[in-house]
């Protein structure tokens, strides 16, 4: 695969396991076994972070996908989003975690809260792997954020450029050639 640009590590593999452990250590202490909680992975970019997190979770749980896309230019703060699959569950009354690769402008993230939230949770935390704080345009509640990041566009562990480098083990940074 040829590319103009290269990539730049910025967390390794074994960094972003050690968080990993740490964040679940967290989340199996701050949720009652109760039986009610699902773990909901924003698609695509969650599907890595997801499947590592929930294999250090000692609580009962499910396991659900949603996916969004946004248009529009990301310098418009109206930007638009819109919900190309949907849950399966009904989550009325269940502990929702809602995990998410990247938090950005907080666009994506805030329109799918404001979804699920319609539906009555009894709770509705978020686990975001990534922030890139200098970057927001809607305040976002994330009750867990793995690392907080530059303003730069990174990739791996899930993330992509271009649908590409999500199957890279570590996050790293675009440079264009
Ligand atoms: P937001 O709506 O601006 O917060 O955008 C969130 C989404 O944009 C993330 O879920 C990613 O899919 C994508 N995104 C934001 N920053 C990056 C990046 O650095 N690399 C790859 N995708 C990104
Ligand atoms: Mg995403």
């Amino acid at each position: 695969m040829s590319a103009d640009y290269t990539v730049r590590p910025m967390l390794s593999a074994a960094e972003i396991a050690t968080r990993v452990d740490a964040l679940a250590v967290e989340i199996n202490s701050y949720f009652e076994p109760t039986e009610n909680l699902i773990v909901v992975g924003l698609l695509r970019g969650s599907f890595i972070f997801i499947a590592d997190l929930v294999r250090r979770l000692s609580l009962p749980v499910e396991v659900d996908f949603i996916e969004a896309a946004s248009y529009g230019s990301s310098t418009q703060s109206s930007r638009q989003v819109r919900i190309l699959k949907d849950l399966h569950t009904t989550v009325e009354g269940l502990d929702v975690l809602l995990v998410e690769d990247i938090v950005d402008t907080g666009h994506t993230l805030s329109h799918v809260l404001r979804l699920l939230a319609t539906r009555h949770p009894n709770r509705l935390e978020v686990c975001a792997l990534l922030s890139k704080p200098s970057r927001r345009e809607e305040e976002i509640d994330a009750r867990w954020i793995g690392f907080e990041i530059p303003d730069e566009f990174v990739v791996g562990y899930g993330i992509d450029y271009a649908q590409r480098n999500r199957n890279m083990p570590y996050i790293g940074a675009v440079e264009f050639a």
